[in-house]
């Protein structure tokens, strides 16, 4: 069975190792591809200045031209699927299927975008600590909380090692990014759409408005999780991401 080459592109403000749990359970079916985006985790530092979707996207399209690959998976969560739909919007021809996990393809609203711009100068007035405090209770459903607190202090640690620089750059990158509804329908790759039941930061109805308007898709709901469904359910995640490879193989 040919192992396909899997792109996965992490949300704000983590990094790429929030994909370990792909990394080794989908390693028999996937070369699982897990970069950092420019300036998280290791990868080098940016300004402040907004790091577009697009800018993003042609970043992640360049890890692959470093592997020698030419046509991947993309996949990305949260932010992640706002790069990977920039991904299909500038890269088409490198994209052989598409997974977007707890994303949505409209843009904000003017109270969104302000809040993005209070995201930045949280980060670079009084630290991304205090940001990783107040995102981590969301990013996990309550009953994953109680029962394996550590992913949560994980969580928060992951967050809070980004660069200030990088997490006002990224956040203001989101606030001018376009919506893409509209070219939805355009997307011929097969599509995976996941989310978590308990996701409120991405509520169903974001994922059911994807699904109505990409034509070869299909949409996972995992019951029990939130924002980040793969590191809380990582099996069903993983199994459900299996099959799509697999049909993808086979079609
Ligand atoms: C993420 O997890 O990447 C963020 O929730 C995306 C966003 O703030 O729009």
């Amino acid at each position: 069975m040919e192992r396909i080459p899997l792109l996965l592109l992490h949300g704000f403000p983590l990094d790429g190792t929030i994909w370990t749990p792909q990394v080794e359970g989908l390693a028999d079916r996937a070369t699982v591809i897990a970069p950092d985006l420019p300036g998280f985790g290791t990868a080098p530092a940016v300004q402040a200045g907004p790091l577009t979707m697009e800018a993003l996207a042609d970043a992640a399209v360049a890890e692959l031209d470093a592997r020698g690959i030419h046509r991947a998976v993309v996949g990305g969560l949260s932010m992640g699927g706002y790069v990977a739909m920039a991904c299909w919007a500038r890269h088409p021809e490198r994209v052989r299927g598409l997974l977007l996990c707890n994303t949505r393809a409209n843009a904000d609203k003017p109270e969104g975008k302000a809040a993005r711009e209070e995201t930045a100068r949280t980060a670079l007035e009084k630290g991304v600590a205090l940001i990783a405090r107040a995102m981590v209770p969301k990013l996990l459903a309550p009953a994953t909380h109680r029962r394996r607190p550590e992913l949560g202090r994980w969580l928060e640690a992951q967050i809070a090692r980004q660069p200030a620089a990088t997490v006002a750059a990224a956040a203001r990158g989101m606030a001018l990014r376009p919506d893409r509804l509209a070219d939805l329908p355009g997307i011929t790759a097969p599509t995976l759409i996941i989310t978590g039941d308990r996701d409120e930061l991405m509520p169903l109805p974001t994922s059911l408005a994807m699904q109505e308007r990409i034509p070869d898709s299909s949409l996972a709901v995992i019951p029990g999780a939130a924002h980040l469904p793969n590191v809380e359910r990582p099996d069903l995640f993983n199994a459900i991401v299996h099959a799509f490879l697999t049909d993808l193989d086979h079609a």
